[in-house]
């Protein structure tokens, strides 16, 4: 996988890619290729031609070499190179020029490990660890590369050592910088906010540069930790994609330049706005890891990769594959309206209609009435839950559920016994009133006081043994972001080091109880990264759960993120956020491919749709075991449809959901082009044991339902009349 030259020049290759760089003559790691897998990567032609530019030049006797055209592995600022940097900050000296050169390099079998960030797990992998180092101010960047034999995903991290005898101050501390050639590309993204996340969108790329980014101290909704170059025409079956992440749940950046002579710069990494890391003689200072996708055949394969390292190498090992439990969750079956006996009737009901586990969401902690007190105090409120959690566990149990309980951890209410005690816990500056966000406040996770008490908190709850699964939200962006444990001239590491303090904690609490669900939420999506996604298996990627927005949200997650990390219920009908009516059956299938499925209905509302939701329930528990490590693909997306297909891990069940937006008369026949199957094998429809060839599914097509509008004739498949209509089809494999 990973060879070099005499001359040194370095190649990462495995069946997916080819990644190529060299020590130039002029000593500056210089990238050669990345792109499909080359036979003689060594041989690779250098696209950077040594040419005259009207530009300076920083190479004596190298007139033709200079930084500013130059495809670089890891660029500086100050010495000719004037596109955005990798490094950039303030060196012993007291200027920001820093020249990075080649010392050394090492090949380790498998990959290291991060500490205190979490890592992509090694396994049949090697990494390639290259020195840099800046000789004047004695400041070394181990860049290391990781490749793995069955995965097409490059790892990247920067390691930075002040081996001077002077402070070094960080601001730009990029985890990769990916340099590749002039070309016509277009740029997509992911944008969104509150219960609208994940929205697509593709613009091409223009000249300067192009950021998506975060301050707000989680990566947020306004930006998923995404972005993909596609070359132009790139479709979802077609075109060369280039994709990043970053294994980050902060304040991020990653950008796209395209520079004066069009090539285009990658960067990937912590956001250098308002960063700034002091770095002691002696110390270090690791960046998260930047991941890298290179796919030849669209969209679809971009996502396949991306889906099967998220699953194999990221989430947690011990719920790989594992099936997810169908839940009633609380929460908008009864918002505050919650008390023992409400959870125990919901628990009666849930029993009822065949799901598996009682979820309580929030409200049952002390004197928690509304959204204006108590997060923090974390102990049953006496009034409503006088038997306490564990005991109300137990009777909850006791009717052969399983029980899960939500906590928002990371906050507080300055109505709260916390904040009265530790008022100086939360992130804060001096003299300046705190912005309220949820009427809440961010407790300080870069105090490790702050954490301990967390631990004991959560555990405290935990620890009766009878817990399932845990919510773990986070509702407000951070402002005010000042800690009272940091010196002044330490204040703008605080965003870091908060999420290394909510690193630490998830880790210990996950350690602890490794048979718990984590389920990652923030206000829904608001922190739905690879980061969490290291500690939870899975995430509450919305609170829209109206079908047609949910559809759009899941469309553009699962660009990135396997369906088998996501969690979707059936809420109530007139939406709570927008008001939209629809059907049992839409709600459920707009996430019928989402590992975890359930209801978050009123007894009254489970009661008018009994029948109805209890097949949907019996569905999703039959199909539990399929809907973890199988194959998403996104067949169909307009303005008006929506198709995906979704096929089990071993490949016997084909699932296809269509879902047809506002009706309208004399609509064209649709039909739907199956990917993935075998074609020589036969797929027999389940509802009517109609048998199809795998080549005439895939290559001649399933025709869709029709939107019935007029008369409907027997023998033909429609679809309920009216808006917002769908069909699942399930195919069984022949044997
Ligand atoms: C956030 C979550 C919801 C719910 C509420 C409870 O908004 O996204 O699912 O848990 O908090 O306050």
């Amino acid at each position: 996988m990973i060879t070099v030259t005499k001359d040194k020049i370095f190649s990462l290759t495995n069946r997916f890619f080819s990644y190529v760089f060299r020590v130039s003559p002029e000593g500056i790691l210089e990238h050669l290729h990345y792109g499909g897998p080359l036979k003689t990567p060594h041989n690779v032609a250098v696209h950077h031609m040594r040419t005259q530019r009207e530009t300076a030049s920083n190479f004596q006797g190298s007139q033709y070499f200079n930084l500013s055209d130059t495809p670089q592995e890891f660029p500086c600022f100050g010495t000719s190179d004037y596109r955005f940097p990798a490094l950039h900050g303030r060196n012993s000296d007291g200027n920001t020029v820093f020249s990075l050169h080649y010392k050394s390099h090492k090949i380790v079998k498998d990959k290291p490990r991060l500490k205190k960030l979490p890592t992509a797990r090694g396994g049949d992998s090697e990494t390639l660890v290259i020195t840099l180092e800046d000789p004047r101010h004695k400041l070394t960047v181990m860049l290391s590369y990781t490749v793995y034999r069955d995965y097409g995903v490059l790892v990247r991290s920067a390691k930075f050592k002040n081996k001077g005898d002077q402070e070094i101050q960080l601001q730009h501390a990029f985890s990769s910088a990916l340099d590749l050639p002039a070309n016509e590309y277009d740029v997509l993204h992911l944008h969104g906010t509150w219960a609208r996340e994940f929205n697509e969108e593709r613009i091409s790329l223009p000249k300067g540069r192009f950021v998506i980014d975060s301050s707000r101290g989680t990566s947020s909704a306004a930006h998923n930790p995404f972005i993909a170059l596609l070359q132009k025409g790139t479709t979802e079956e077609f075109g060369r994609v280039y994709a990043t992440s970053l294994i980050y749940s902060g304040n991020f950046a990653l950008s796209v330049e395209k520079g004066e002579f069009e090539d285009v710069r990658i960067l990937a990494g912590i956001n250098p706005f308002n960063f700034h890391w002091r770095l002691k003689p002696g110390k270090t200072f690791c960046t998260p890891e930047a991941l890298h996708v290179y796919a030849d055949n669209g969209l679809r394969s971009m996502s396949h990769i991306w889906h099967d390292f998220v699953r194999d190498k990221i989430s947690p090992t011990r719920f790989r594959h594992v099936p997810r439990s169908t839940y009633l969750n609380t929460w908008e079956a009864a918002y505050f309206d919650i008390d023992e006996d409400k959870v125990l009737d919901l628990a009666g009901k849930a029993k009822e209609i065949g799901v598996e586990m009682l979820v309580l969401d929030d409200g049952w902690f002390e004197g928690r009435q509304d959204d204006t007190s108590s997060l923090g105090d974390w102990t049953a409120d006496k009034a409503r839950f006088p038997s306490g959690i564990p005991a109300l566990a137990s009777k909850v149990k006791a009717k052969g559920l399983k029980f899960g309980i939500w906590f928002e951890p990371e906050m507080v209410n300055p109505r709260s016994a916390l904040f009265e005690k530790h008022p100086d816990w939360v992130l804060h500056v001096p003299g300046r009133k705190s912005s309220l966000g949820r009427n809440q406040l961010t407790l300080d996770l870069s105090r490790p006081e702050v954490t301990d008490y967390l631990y004991e908190q959560i555990d405290a709850i935990l620890c009766c043994g009878n817990i399932d699964y845990v919510k773990w939200d986070m509702n407000r962006h951070m402002t005010e972001v000042g800690s009272a444990g940091l010196p002044k001239n330490r204040q703008r590491e605080v965003s870091h080091r908060y999420i290394l303090g909510l690193y630490g904690l998830l880790k210990k609490l996950t350690e602890k109880y490794p048979d718990i669900v984590f389920e990652n939420c923030a206000s829904g999506g608001n922190r739905f990264d690879l980061g969490m996604l290291s500690y939870m298996p899975q995430g509450w990627i919305s609170d829209m759960c109206d079908p047609v927005g949910r559809m759009d949200i899941i469309n553009g997650a699962s660009y990135l993120y396997p369906l088998d990390t996501m969690a979707a219920y059936i809420g109530p009908s007139p939406n709570h956020q927008n008001g939209r009516i629809s059907s049992i059956q839409t709600r459920f299938l707009a996430g019928m491919f989402c590992a975890a499925r359930g209801v978050s209905l009123s007894e009254a509302e489970i009661d008018a749709h009994r029948d109805e939701i209890m097949e949907r329930m019996a569905l999703a528990k039959s199909t539990n075991v399929d809907m973890v490590g199988g194959r998403f693909d996104r067949l169909v997306k307009n303005n008006n449809e929506v198709c995906w297909q979704y096929t089990s891990r071993d490949g016997g069940r084909v699932y296809l959901v269509y879902f047809h937006i506002l009706a309208a008369p004399n609509l064209p026949f649709r039909r739907a082009h199956l990917t993935g199957l075998d074609p020589d094998a036969v797929y027999v429809l389940q509802e009517d044991n109609t048998r199809y060839q795998g080549d005439a599914l895939m290559h001649n097509g399933m025709p869709m339902p029709y939107v019935a509008t007029g008369q409907v004739k027997d023998d033909m498949r429609y679809m309920s009349k009216g808006d917002f209509s769908s069909y699942l089809f399930i195919f069984n494999k022949e044997k």
